[in-house]
């Protein structure tokens, strides 16, 4: 086979952000707006008869069910592949897979895997356009596209702003928790910095090494939670994006879950006395009573459910790219 042969990665796949100029960045939140709006009816006809194939070897709610309802909202057919039910439990490796679903008439997957670079593997070793739906520690593309679809919405003053190198300008963005172990907050620190976003990471010794220099350039630590609250809150717009402890990646790593918590939970009092404005977001699933109070996720500053609902139309946006599907850039005008 040529494509085997070649190993190309094929035009539409989505590996990691820093492959996306701001220009596509801008081009899908722009075919995001227009497949939101558009009448079912039309939307049904744009990837009707096409076939995608989810491909999960992790648990997932939110992002397994979003690109399930994107794909079939375009009208396409799914077929979910779960490493719990599939022939991967027998031992039947990611190429063989990959190949089977290829020979089966898949013309795109969205893969999530425990291994970071296992979606650039499957784009390999395909040729299909692939669509990474978070592997291992490395990132979670479409969460960050969706992350900043949520800010735009619902920051003051966004509405309408044209995605350049400035739009985040004046927005601080506290990423907090379990930043060693999670690819969402790697996606975020590499794309908001690109949109003029300053980017705080917050955490333990444990969950934040010294040298975040792979996060990309603009982007700051400091482990005072209050500090980092309280600067956020005083200076232009302010998002705060609580993580979740990854307690299934901590891998004998000790920590003392009472401190953290004194430490790092976002809890009503401590926004309101900080950054009473601040906009709340975590990628879910969120652990309540850990990193977030229950009041606070369910409180006025929490974007949290909006997160979830971009998520339907980001995705919606990445398989129509992925598919080429008679013009992209048809939805993005
Ligand atoms: N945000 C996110 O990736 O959630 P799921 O694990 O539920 O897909």
């Amino acid at each position: 086979m040529t494509i085997l042969e070649t190993g190309t990665i094929a035009a539409g796949s989505l590996l990691t952000v820093a492959s996306l100029t701001v220009e596509e960045v801008a081009a899908i939140l722009a075919a995001t707006d227009r497949l939101e709006r558009m009448a079912a009816a039309e939307r049904a006809r744009i990837l009707e008869g096409r076939r995608i194939a989810l491909l999960f070897y992790e648990s997932s709610t939110r992002t397994r069910t979003s690109f399930e309802l994107a794909a079939k909202s375009l009208g396409a057919m799914t077929t979910l592949v779960s490493d719990k039910s599939s022939s991967i439990e027998k031992g039947e490796s990611l190429k063989d897979t990959g190949l089977t679903l290829r020979a089966l008439g898949a013309e795109c997957i969205v893969l999530r895997h425990a291994n970071s670079g296992a979606p650039y593997l499957l784009a390999k070793m395909t040729g299909l356009p692939v669509l990474n739906a978070g592997d291992g520690m490395h990132e979670h593309p479409s969460q960050a596209l969706l992350d900043l679809r949520t800010m735009l919405v619902r920051l003051p003053g966004m509405g309408g702003r044209l995605v350049n190198a400035k739009t985040l300008e004046g927005v601080t963005v506290v990423i907090t928790g379990d930043i060693l172990h999670s690819r969402v907050a790697r996606s975020n620190a590499m794309l908001l910095p690109r949109l003029g976003a300053r980017v705080v990471l917050c955490g333990p010794k444990e969950l934040l090494p010294e040298d975040a220099s792979g996060l990309g350039a603009g982007v700051e630590i400091e482990r005072d939670f209050d500090k980092a609250l309280k600067q956020a809150g005083s200076r232009g717009k302010a998002v705060v994006m609580m993580l979740r402890i990854q307690r299934e990646r901590l891998a004998g790593l000790e920590l003392d879950l009472g401190e953290y918590i004194s430490r790092y939970q976002l809890d009503e009092e401590r926004l309101m006395a900080r950054a009473p404005e601040a906009l709340v977001m975590h990628p879910g699933p969120m652990i309540r009573g850990l990193e977030i109070a229950g009041e606070v996720a369910d409180g006025p500053n929490s974007a949290i459910e909006d997160q979830v609902r971009h998520g339907l139309g980001v995705r919606m946006a990445l398989l129509v790219r992925a598919l080429g599907a008679g013009g992209f850039e048809s939805v993005t005008v």
